[in-house]
């Protein structure tokens, strides 16, 4: 929400956009080509192949293959009209005039970086082209990664609408287990590895956005492309800092497509203003969109209709694909947005942006092992692309809520990437399961913080997914077919000898919703706090999950019983897919699904066999870690902030005002040494003794890489 008085805009007013249009060529073909030196690394991937060995890293990813069947052509002459006009709008793109070119370039060399500014057809249409040339000859596919599971979906069906067939033949839509919702999978919820080795092109989209998966794939990708010299990789990215990527792939040529944008003044505030802070991400696109529109309800006639819609990627699909829908004669349309749209989604007719200038990022302290989701102010590169968004079809305007001197002085030239800020376990899991030993000399682009690495090691070591050499146990090669974190891989894995995976696989269903279960709407705090006291049993927050999920089970999944008892019905909707799509899994890591029968100790004692690594003990004033000695607090909104047990096992700790565990579950310190005993000695754990530390590792970091 702005403030009250007027804005008041001033400062500097840039051109910039013009600037660059001008300067903006096709500068393509320059480069040196590059040896493709035949390694001998053959073998390892071979290998991988024979096994199918799954890999979780790309979230998304279209793949297409074949071509077009006869009985997907459409008869209707109203059909075929709308299919031209399609051809048109193909045709109108910025990058149609450069079809010839590209083809010719991505022929001609093995890896092509591709920069278009957002909009110009680098998703929707490169596919399409590789398609009509034959790159599916023999069975091979097209494959597409995209970094956000929304882009992907809405890319997917944009492509298999341009080519008039049905979503999930001939484009389709591969996507990962764990976050996603998705209407259309393909059979296997996961991406093969066989999807990128079968596959005559490779499209890394958004490479720009850097994330952890988009760049394990370049270091992969990078490995692959040096003994398979039929594989085309191309990638594709917004108009930032595309040389890095031609860089890092020996002086691959970048391609440039030149954008068709038109000006955009800047606007810079001279005292900076802030919207109104809330928690959750969608909460706060939900509550921005509710006061623009009690705003508008208030100025009624006064103002022309305004169409106020959300976009940001847990929205379900249907009213994410609201935001694309023309707006009515003398309406207007305001799209309250995440970074989402900053490079990812084309919303045609964007005139006017208004940027806040931050943006939440994970971030994660190596020392503590804390992962958490802070607002920063976002980069320069990210403040330029959100104004880039008001220039698509005609000269806009960019309000950005900050100065002109923070603009220049208190941003980043560009975002931190992913993999510099993320906790590794997964990756480490995920990279030594397809047999990539040497973490520390993997070819990275920017390579991870070293101790991040370590702890990761460490980390998967106490768990029992590595032995002392750094080698995947039997368990971490179990462990990595769960495309989750590896403490709760292990939980889930643990549940099979406390025989409760029913339950484990609910209470991890439910954790991976993001403790957006209950809700608490500010006029009505009183009976939703009450009906959430209805679902409190004893044991801990876990279990209070466990029992709403089966409660929801109870009524039939029903969306009336969660609005009765402030559920989040959206929360639950994917709380089951997770739990669904775990479930299925389960066959895979040969573990059998059974109840426990309402025992909670089993139950307690698999996530303790999880999580282990984040037990805390009662102490004066609040509660310390056991790892690190560190003060942490029981979360107001926890089932156990009033009885504070001895003993008590968080599922993350956040911090706002203070330390706080979230979601906690109370155990017996004898059973971190029945499920750690590599771990923790006796001593350790009686509870005179608040000093000691937990028993270091035997082996030291050299020895673990
Ligand atoms: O990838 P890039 O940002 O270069 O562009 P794109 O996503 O391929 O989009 C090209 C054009 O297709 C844009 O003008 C979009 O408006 C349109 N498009 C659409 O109408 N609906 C979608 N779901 C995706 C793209
Ligand atoms: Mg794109």
């Amino acid at each position: 929400e702005l403030e009250e008085t007027p804005m008041e805009l001033g400062g500097e007013q840039g051109r910039w956009e013009e600037e660059r249009l001008k300067t903006a060529s096709l500068s393509f073909g320059a480069k040196k080509e590059r040896e493709q030196g035949m390694k001998q690394e053959q073998e390892k991937y071979q290998l991988i192949l024979e096994e199918e060995e799954m890999i979780d890293f790309v979230t998304t990813a279209i793949t297409m293959k074949g071509t077009r069947s006869e009985k997907d052509a459409p008869a209707l002459s109203q059909a075929e009209m709308k299919k031209q006009s399609m051809q048109e709008v193909r045709r109108s793109l910025p990058i149609f005039p450069y079809r010839e070119d590209l083809l010719a370039a991505i022929n001609k060399h093995q890896i092509l970086v591709i920069e278009g500014e957002t909009g110009s057809g680098k998703t929707t249409q490169i596919p399409q082209y590789l398609l009509e040339d034959g790159y599916t000859k023999g069975g091979m596919k097209i494959g597409c990664t995209q970094p956000r599971r929304v882009a992907a979906m809405s890319v997917a069906a944009r492509v298999a609408e341009e080519m008039s067939v049905k979503l999930g033949n001939e484009v389709s839509l591969v996507h990962d287990c764990y976050t996603n919702t998705l209407s259309v999978t393909v059979p296997s919820s996961r991406l093969k590895l066989s999807v990128l080795l079968s596959s005559s092109v490779i499209i890394i989209d958004e490479a720009h956005e850097r994330t952890l998966h988009t760049d394990i794939l370049f270091g992969l990708i990078k490995d692959i492309a040096r003994f398979r010299s039929d594989l085309k990789v191309l990638v594709a990215s917004a108009t930032l800092d595309t040389e890095r990527f031609s860089c890092f792939f020996d002086d691959a040529p970048v391609f440039r497509i030149p954008g068709r944008r038109f000006p955009v003044d800047i606007f810079y505030t001279k005292v900076r203003l802030y919207l109104n802070p809330c928690v959750l991400v969608c909460e706060e696109i939900e509550a921005c969109c509710e006061l623009l529109q009690e705003r508008c309800r208030r100025l009624g006639s006064k103002i022309a209709e305004l169409l106020v819609l959300p976009i940001y990627a847990n929205l379900p699909s249907d009213m994410q694909a609201k935001i694309f829908n023309p707006t009515p004669p003398g309406a207007r349309k305001v799209v309250v947005a995440t970074n989402i749209a900053e490079t990812s989604l084309t919303i045609d007719g964007i005139i006017y942006v208004i940027d806040p200038g931050f943006c939440k990022q994970k971030s994660y302290n190596a020392r503590t092992g804390m992962e958490s989701l802070i607002v920063t102010p976002c980069s320069r590169a990210s403040a330029n692309q959100r104004a880039g968004r008001a220039g698509r079809v005609a000269a806009g305007k960019c309000f950005r809520l900050y100065t002109a001197w923070a603009y220049k002085h208190e941003m980043e030239e560009t975002t931190v990437p992913e993999i510099q800020r993320t906790n590794l376990g997964n990756v480490v899991l995920l990279l030594k399961s397809l047999g990539i030993n040497d973490l520390i000399h993997f070819d990275f682009m920017d390579p991870p913080p070293h101790e991040t690495l370590v702890l990761a090691l460490e980390q998967l070591y106490a768990l029992g997914a590595l032995n002392h050499l750094g080698e995947l146990t039997k368990l971490g090669r179990r462990m990595a077919e769960l495309p989750v974190d590896p403490m709760l891989s292990k939980m889930i894995l643990a549940s099979e000898q406390y025989k409760c995976s029913e339950e484990v696989l609910t209470i991890a269903a439910m954790l991976s919703v993001n403790n957006s279960i209950f809700y608490r709407p500010k006029d009505k705090v009183v009976h939703a706090d009450n009906a959430r006291m209805n679902f409190v049993v004893p044991g801990g927050d876990h279990l209070v999950l466990l029992n709403v999920y089966n409660q929801w089970v109870e009524s039939g999944y029903s969306t009336q019983w969660c609005y009765e008892n402030f559920i989040q019905f959206r929360s639950m909707r994917r709380a089951r897919d997770v739990r669904d799509q775990l479930e299925g899994l389960m066959d895979r890591i040969e573990v059998e699904v059974v109840s426990c029968q309402g025992d909670s100790v089993p139950v307690r004692k698999a996530v303790t066999a999880g999580y282990f690594y984040h037990t805390a003990r009662l102490s004066k004033g609040g509660y310390k870690t056991v790892k690190h000695q560190q003060t942490v607090y029981v979360h107001p909104n926890s089932s156990l902030f009033e009885e504070q047990p001895r003993w008590l096992i968080y599922h993350e700790l956040v911090f706002t005002t203070k330390e706080f565990m979230r979601q906690v579950i109370e155990i017996e310190s004898g059973w971190l040494l029945e499920v750690a005993p590599h771990y923790y000695k006796s001593k350790e754990l009686e509870d005179s003794s608040s000093k000691k530390m937990p028993r270091k590792q035997g082996k030291t970091k050299e020895e673990l890489g």
